[in-house]
């Protein structure tokens, strides 16, 4: 299936960046825990493994970031929210943190041995034009890796909170027009996408990642407090069909995730990779 696109690019850009900046602390407190969980993988599968030029695309508060440098790169990283660059650059102070999008990347063409995006592909308008650019950046040879979260499934917290929005509330709320969220989380579609993209050598996995919560409204509360698509979903539910959501995931936390006074929400992510070919 070729890659899905927004039909109001514009509006949908300027309603994900207000998101973000509002957001950013609440990010970077609850799903900061969870998307360190693939760091490493990411970084591996991008060939980060010493002294190199590494862009981190979509970089939010750093964390791609921070990780290559501790490996020994050297770190640019882009990101169009103003608060998201701030969180940054005080997490990785060595990082040169640049504001900009990731649909028309500030930097020269075949500047980057390795090029990373963790959870960012998935808010772009364009996300075919944002693949475009991490290649033209790429070196030939030079290495990608994409990390976005696995379609919701009757095993994953997403597939809990978005059934029972799903079956209590309503999913058509009037947002600006977005691609499908989930358009690249199975490994199929990762490498189809990656393909399309003219990349080789295009791999896609599954990887385990593991949400621990004290409270089953702490899955609400993911993306109220730190989401902006699934963040506005919510906002806009009546509060009949609020309170059905919060009792329906209450319930499915208690049947699927409870660990004794605990839950263990898995919330998978997909981690795509592909190579630059040399020859143009
Ligand atoms: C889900 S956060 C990911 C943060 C971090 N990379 C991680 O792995 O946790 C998505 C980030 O992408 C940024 N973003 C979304 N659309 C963007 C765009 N078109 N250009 C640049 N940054 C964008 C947001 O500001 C946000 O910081």
């Amino acid at each position: 299936m070729p890659i899905q696109v927004s039909n109001q690019p514009d509006a949908f850009r300027d309603f994900e960046r207000s998101g973000w900046n509002a957001v950013s602390e609440g990010y970077e407190a609850v799903f900061g825990p969870l998307t360190a969980q693939s760091v490493d993988v990411t970084l591996d599968a991008a060939g980060v493994i010493g002294a190199c030029d590494v862009l981190d695309v979509c970089t939010g508060h750093g964390v791609l970031a921070l990780a290559a440098t501790e490996r020994g790169a050297k770190v640019c990283a882009v990101d169009f929210s103003e608060v998201m660059v701030a969180a940054a650059r005080r997490n990785a102070p060595s990082v040169d943190c640049r504001q900009g999008d990731a649909q028309d990347l500030p930097y020269p063409d075949n500047a980057f041995d390795a090029v990373v995006c963790g959870y960012g592909i998935l808010h772009v308008p364009e996300p075919d034009r944002a693949l475009a650019e991490m290649r033209r950046v790429l070196r030939p040879g030079g290495r990608v890796a994409i990390s976005v979260w696995e379609r919701p499934s009757p095993a994953n917290g997403f597939g809990l909170l978005l059934g029972a929005v799903k079956a209590h509330g309503r999913l058509d709320v009037p947002l600006p027009h977005g691609p499908d969220f989930f358009q690249f989380g199975d490994p199929k579609d990762m490498k189809a996408a990656l393909a399309q993209a003219e990349f080789s050598d295009v791999a896609a996995v599954t990887v385990a990642q593991m949400l621990l919560l004290e409270t089953a409204a702490g899955l609400v509360n993911l993306p109220l407090q730190g989401g902006v698509r699934m963040r506005a979903l919510l906002l806009a539910q009546d509060s009949t069909a609020l309170s059905a959501i919060n009792v329906a995931v209450a319930e499915g936390m208690d049947q699927l995730f409870r660990k004794e006074d605990r839950f263990q929400v898995p919330m998978p992510a997909i981690l795509g990779s592909g190579v630059k070919p040399r020859q143009e």
